[in-house]
Formats: C-alpha cells, sequence, structure tokens
C-alpha cells in the first residue's frame, strides 16, 4: 500500500482512527517518520502533540528506523538462569548501543523481549526471525561478524 492509498482508507477528522493508521504508516515504512505524523494529525484533525503523546505510549510505535538485522535478545527467566544478561551487555558492547536502540549505519537494532518459547536451548537470541541458542560471549562475536560480512 502507497501513502496516499493508507490516507485514503481512512475517513478524515476521524479520531477513532489514529491508532490503526499509525499501525498501517508503520507497516508501510518500518517507523513513524515525523512528516508522516503530521499528515496524520492533519487527516484525523487532532493536534501533532496529541499524535505524539499517543505514539509515545504506545511501545509498539518507533519514531527511528530499525536496522536490517533486528537482534531480539531473550531476558525470559530460563535465558537469564543460563547468562542471557552477559550476552545482551556482549552484544552492546560489539555494535556500541544499548538495548532500544539503531546503529548510526542503520545495520542492527537491539531489542530484549520475554520468553520466546524456547528455553531448552537457552540462551536464545533472534536475528530478523531465526534463532539462535546456547550462546556464549563467542558466539555472539561470530553472529555478528557474520551479518556484518553480508551487509
Ligand atoms: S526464557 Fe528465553 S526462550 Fe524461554
Amino acid at each position: 500500500m502507497n501513502e496516499q492509498s493508507i490516507f485514503d482508507a481512512y475517513s478524515p477528522k476521524d479520531t477513532s482512527l489514529l491508532i490503526p493508521l499509525l499501525q498501517d504508516i508503520q507497516e508501510e515504512y518500518g517507523y513513524l517518520p515525523e512528516d508522516q505524523l503530521e499528515k496524520v494529525a492533519d487527516h484525523v484533525g487532532l493536534p501533532l502533540s496529541r499524535v505524539y503523546g499517543v505514539v509515545t505510549f504506545y511501545n509498539q510505535f518507533r519514531l527511528k528506523p530499525l536496522g536490517k538485522y533486528v537482534i531480539k535478545v531473550c531476558r525470559g527467566t530460563a535465558c537469564h538462569v543460563k547468562g542471557s544478561l552477559e550476552i545482551l551487555r556482549t552484544i552492546e558492547s560489539e555494535l556500541g548501543i544499548k538495548a532500544g536502540d539503531t546503529t548510526k549505519d542503520l545495520l542492527f537494532s537491539i531489542e530484549t523481549v520475554a520468553c520466546m518459547g524456547a528455553c531448552s536451548i537457552a540462551p536464545v537470541i533472534v536475528i530478523n526471525g531465526n534463532y539462535y541458542g546456547g550462546l556464549t560471549p563467542k558466539s555472539i562475536h561470530k553472529l555478528i561478524k557474520q551479518c556484518k560480512e553480508r551487509g
């Protein structure tokens, strides 16, 4: 769906459509660009500050683009017991960013998540939908290197 058809799908000046409209914009762009938020505010008939208020309230919305590789680090109990904090710290230090951030070159984002249902192979991370288990700081280094080589 392109930008115009997204807006065309929503009746103007209907504030109840704010969240679904934001969801569609984020689906299209991968995040919510500022100029799109201005258009959304205009379309639904709310001040931009109200739209920002909603966007920052719900953590499903992103104001910055995600990296090409999204690394989800499981922080559930089983993974925690098996050292997921050390895994997270290793990834953060390899990439020079914290969980919730994206590298400047837009190659990597780090997110923390609750149990991903793969406790038997804890500690677990998921990179773009692929599961990696039984991780150590050394295997993390290798995985990140492989991603960087693929670019
Ligand atoms: S706690 Fe990490 S997969 Fe279950």
